[in-house]
């Protein structure tokens, strides 16, 4: 199902919320901002934003393509590869890799994460006279959907030249160094324990690589090993080469 544009409407959010409310979270739309709330913990609400803070910082001065995450998707001068990033979340990946030209096509199966997700492209391509930020959005697209099942369904003729992951890491330390944001994506999702399901399926479905983000010194997903990896100071990325 593809996510509809616009503001989202009171009763999505009234129906999202139902099912939040359980879980200690509440949306909220205030000072033109929807917000995910924490109901019983002391945390800052969670808000996409692609216009300011550190997306804006990112945007501007950024690695560009010698970082490690636009080497690992094989980006070179003169070559931007088509992405999909089929575990979306926050869509911070996808906005560095459209930032630097890739068209990115993004999945979410949590519907509230896709929910603030989609208001935050939609208010980002309103924002189109600041910077380039209308253009990089603009190369992004969001499917609310489990990545898995559209893989399946997907012709030949459209397989993107890569596959990325970044699926919630199992930490079991509950208390303290553990962000904010992975608290919040344990509570709403788990822990994506279908990864390594998803790692074999796409590896079928890709035409030039998968690359998987891993916190360094992580296990490999699946025990696959990579064909490949590029490494910064606390992330590593795993690239694995097609299987067909
Ligand atoms: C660690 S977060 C990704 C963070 C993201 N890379 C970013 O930059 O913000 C993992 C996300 O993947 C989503 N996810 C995991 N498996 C998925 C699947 N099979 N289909 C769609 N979304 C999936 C989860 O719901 C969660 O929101």
């Amino acid at each position: 199902m593809a996510v509809s544009t616009g503001i989202p409407d009171k009763e999505k959010i009234q129906n999202l919320n139902a099912g939040l409310l359980e879980k200690g979270y509440q949306l909220v739309y205030e000072n033109h901002q929807l917000c995910l709330h924490s109901i019983n913990q002391n945390y800052s609400p969670l808000v996409i934003d692609f216009v300011t803070g550190k997306s804006r910082h990112r945007r501007l001065y950024g690695g560009g393509s010698n970082q490690p995450l636009a080497k690992a998707v094989g980006i070179k001068p003169g070559y931007r590869p088509n992405v999909f990033d089929l575990t979306a979340g926050l869509g911070r990946d996808a906005f560095v890799l459209a930032t630097l030209g890739c068209q990115v096509s993004m999945f979410e199966r949590s519907a509230v994460i896709a929910c603030l997700l989609d208001f935050a492209l939609n208010q980002a391509a309103r924002a189109d006279d600041i910077e380039d930020v209308g253009n990089i959005v603009g190369r992004m697209r969001l499917t609310e959907s489990d990545s898995r099942e559209f893989l399946v369904n997907l012709k030949p003729e459209d397989l993107p030249d890569v596959i990325y992951l970044d699926p919630m890491y199992p930490h079991r330390d509950k208390s303290a160094q553990v962000k904010k944001e992975m608290r919040i994506f344990r509570d709403l999702v788990g822990d994506d324990s279908d990864a390594s399901d998803l790692l074999n399926i796409s590896r079928q479905k890709t035409i030039k690589r998968v690359v998987v983000k891993r916190p360094k010194g992580a296990e490999v997903l699946g025990h696959s090993r990579p064909d490949f990896q590029v490494s910064s100071k606390n992330t590593r990325y795993d690239c694995y080469l097609p299987l067909n």
